[in-house]
């Protein structure tokens, strides 16, 4: 059985495979489909609720399943597909374009050499980067160490630039951002200023602070990160029991691609956390999986998975990646944050 369809859970009714992401396919404007003539918002509501979260995706979609979707006549369906296909102008990338594109992707440094040398230099901009690992196995202070390295010079591994944070478990702190500035010589208030926090209370919420990502951006053209610790909480505390299961797959769906359209239209880094679920039936090997699995794993460019080791280090193992081979590094969390394990002859 390979990991990807091993997520029993998660791969139950997982109806929306189908919508893989579209970030080749990316077009100069940004068009809402709310935006597309003929369709209002209670059509995109109803769109989007369905998986069709961008022009793009809906300018490839079945006309018959689009017209069952928003209960309206298929002709109407076919109209607004031609207006999506006209929107996104289906502008496919040749190798050199996408090349380039590639080209201009950025990376912010962890803290630990040996990390960012597994990540291919760092968490990279266009990508989603999902750490998953169980509670206190440093994906949140991953997390708050990216918020203040984007901050710094790009000679110290930063982008010199601000950060989106959207807490859905309530464990943003603003002292341990403090804490990190100040070990990296940043001014703590400016830090701290520098980072936009949206606490997300359900996970309708938290689908809605990342619609107003793109606004926020706009306004803040600084902002080089995003943050969303965890991706999953919300989503599993409201969706009990395999009913819903499609829903939540659908609604989780959503909130990726959006990310990744956001990563690749604005050049940012998207940093995910999530957590790990036992799986009972693993005899042999680490019986632990990623709570959305599944579809988390179809979007997500690089995958994590973080586990503590020896002497309170954590060991950083690359699960998933288009071009980086699996590997394994160990790193430490201190109280001025991430950072490479020193040598034992070098330890105090
Ligand atoms: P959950 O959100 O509970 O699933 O866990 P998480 O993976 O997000 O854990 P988190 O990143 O919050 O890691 C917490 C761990 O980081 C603590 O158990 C400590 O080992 C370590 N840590 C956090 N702050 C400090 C600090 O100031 N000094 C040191 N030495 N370690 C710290
Ligand atoms: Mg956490």
């Amino acid at each position: 059985m390979t990991r990807k369809d091993s997520d029993d859970e998660d791969t139950q009714q997982d109806t929306t495979e189908t919508q893989e992401s579209s970030s080749i396919l990316a077009s100069d404007e940004y068009v809402d489909i709310k935006d597309l003539p003929g369709v209002g918002s209670a059509v995109a509501s109803k769109l989007k609720g369905a998986g069709y979260v961008d022009v793009i995706s809906l300018a490839t979609a079945n006309p018959q399943v689009v017209s069952e979707v928003c209960e309206i006549g298929e002709p109407t369906a076919r109209k607004i597909i031609a207006e999506a296909r006209e929107a996104a102008k289906m502008n496919f990338l040749s190798g050199l374009e996408f090349e380039d594109k590639r080209k201009s992707v950025q990376r912010i440094s962890t803290g630990s050499q040996t990390f960012d040398i597994l990540l291919g230099g760092g968490v990279e901009s266009q990508s989603i980067t999902e750490c998953y690992g169980e509670y206190g196995s440093g994906k949140s202070q991953i997390a708050f160490q990216l918020a203040i390295n984007v901050q710094l010079p790009k000679e110290k591994g930063g982008l010199e630039g601000h950060a989106i944070w959207i807490d859905t478990e309530g464990t943003f702190r603003p002292s341990r951002i403090e804490q990190l500035a100040i070990a990296k010589g940043l001014d703590p208030k400016e830090a701290l200023q520098n980072i936009k926090i949206g606490r997300a209370y359900s996970s309708d919420h938290q689908i809605l602070l990342v619609d107003k990502i793109p606004e926020l951006i706009n306004k803040d053209s600084k902002i080089k990160l995003i943050v969303v610790d965890s991706m999953m909480a919300l989503f599993r505390a409201e969706y009990v029991g395999r009913g819903t299961l499609a829903d939540r797959q659908q609604k989780i769906n959503v909130i990726l691609h959006n990310l990744q359209r956001i990563a690749d239209r604005f050049n940012v880094a998207v940093y995910i956390t999530n957590q790990v679920m036992a799986r009972p039936d693993v005899l042999f090997g680490d019986p632990t999986v990623a709570v959305g699995g599944h579809i988390i794993g179809h979007v997500a460019t690089y995958r994590i998975y973080l586990r503590k080791g020896k002497k309170g280090t954590r060991v950083a193992k690359l699960v998933d990646s288009p071009s980086l081979p699996e590997g394994e590094v160990t790193f430490q969390i201190t109280s001025e944050g991430i950072s490479d394990v020193e040598e034992e002859g070098k330890r105090k």
